[in-house]
């Protein structure tokens, strides 16, 4: 290598570069659950420690939130906590088996009332201390990623109580009281606010709101209901200077509605043609994804194939690769190195 392409961006520039659509010597590369149960060292982990104590104490959350970066080259780190972290800040308990359980739904008016508004330092405070100590150890190298709930998708576990398929209980109350509805999701926007304010300060260079249930929504019901909430989060947090990223997931009908609001990037599933989505949304927004996570499963082999077919359709500029949903417990070791290999492998410029 001569001496003038010997200063390697670091993970933490690729990241930021790509979200802010200017050329990168290679695309960046995250993959949504990083850290979690495939593996070994997490699962180690996990036999001692339950799920609540490993991201609700702040060491532990820093411990896992690095396992992944220890094991891979990956360019950035996403906070280890859950879409429920900031809720208990509204007074709500909520237990995991292995998902999201509320001891109590909220579905009556009474039971919106009876939220507390916190301040913005009662919101997760150990999320924040695990920002800052991972912040310390990434010494600017890889970009960190703290991230929230969309409004809608915090609301299905609160209403419906727990994950289940469709969330009827949510859809019912969203269609006979969307007043009520509202009403929630106006203080959980107020929440994420504050929650994503805070995080920026702890150091985090970006978030993700996940949307993951954005797809329960018809059109026009979304429109109405959900789209004035994140219009205001993007509006009330687009001060702090940070790239915001939408995730949405099995909700096709509404990527276009999600590509014109004015976040900075815009994260798909693997339904999605990331290719024409480029061509839909111009060259000025970062887009991430999206191989299907079941493809790691398959080993590999397949995973390279489909990482290097995901590389030769969509555009480098403003491309971070990612998975088009979270990766699976049962995904071998052997299929992240090759993802990681197939993106290295590329010299965009
Ligand atoms: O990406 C990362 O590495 C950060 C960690 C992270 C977790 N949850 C850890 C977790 C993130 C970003 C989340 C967000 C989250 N949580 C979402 C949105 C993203 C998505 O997947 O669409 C949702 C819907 C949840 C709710 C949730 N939490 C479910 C449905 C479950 C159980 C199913 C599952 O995937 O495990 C959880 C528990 C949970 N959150 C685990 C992890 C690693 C597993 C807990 C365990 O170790 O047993």
């Amino acid at each position: 290598m001569s001496a003038t392409t010997s200063v390697v961006a670091s993970g933490r520039e690729l990241f930021l570069d790509a979200i802010a659509c200017q050329p990168t010597a290679r695309r960046p590369l995250w993959v949504m659950r990083q850290a979690g149960r495939y593996l070994p060292e997490y699962r180690a982990l996990r036999e001692r420690h339950t799920f609540e104590e490993l991201s609700g104490n702040a060491e532990l959350a820093a411990q896992v939130t690095l396992q992944p970066l220890a094991r891979f080259p990956l360019d950035a780190a996403i906070i280890f906590a859950d879409l429920m972290s900031p809720v208990a800040a509204l007074g709500l308990e909520v237990k995991f088996a292995p998902g999201p359980v509320l001891s109590r739904p909220v579905r009556t008016a009474a039971d919106i009332a009876a939220l507390r508004t916190p301040s913005r330092d009662e919101i997760a405070p150990s999320v924040m201390s695990a920002l800052r100590m991972v912040k310390k150890e990434l010494r600017g190298q890889r970009a960190l990623l703290g991230f929230a709930g969309a409004p809608w998708s915090i609301a299905a576990y609160l209403v419906q109580g727990r994950g289940s398929p469709g969330f009827p209980a949510l859809r019912a109350l969203a269609a006979g009281d969307p007043a009520l509805v509202n009403l929630l999701l106006t203080k959980l926007t107020d929440l994420i606010i504050d929650y994503v304010h805070a995080q920026f300060e702890a150091g985090a260079d970006a978030v993700q709101l996940f949307d993951t249930w954005a797809g329960l929504l018809s059109r026009d019901s979304w429109t109405r209901l959900v789209r004035p909430h994140i219009a205001r989060f993007l509006e009330e947090t687009r001060g702090a200077g940070r790239p915001r990223i939408l995730f949405l997931q099995d909700a096709s009908h509404l990527v276009p509605a999600y590509a014109e609001l004015p976040s900075e990037a815009l994260a798909v599933d693997w339904r999605e043609d990331l290719a024409a989505l480029r061509r839909a949304v111009g060259p000025d927004k970062g887009l991430q994804g999206n191989l299907d996570p079941a493809i790691l499963v398959a080993g590999p082999g397949p995973t390279r194939d489909a990482a290097r077919a995901l590389l030769a359709a969509v555009p480098a500029r403003g491309h971070i690769v990612n998975l088009g949903h979270g990766i699976t417990p049962e995904a071998p070791i052997e299929s992240v190195q090759a993802l990681v290999d197939a993106v290295h492998a590329e010299h965009t410029s």
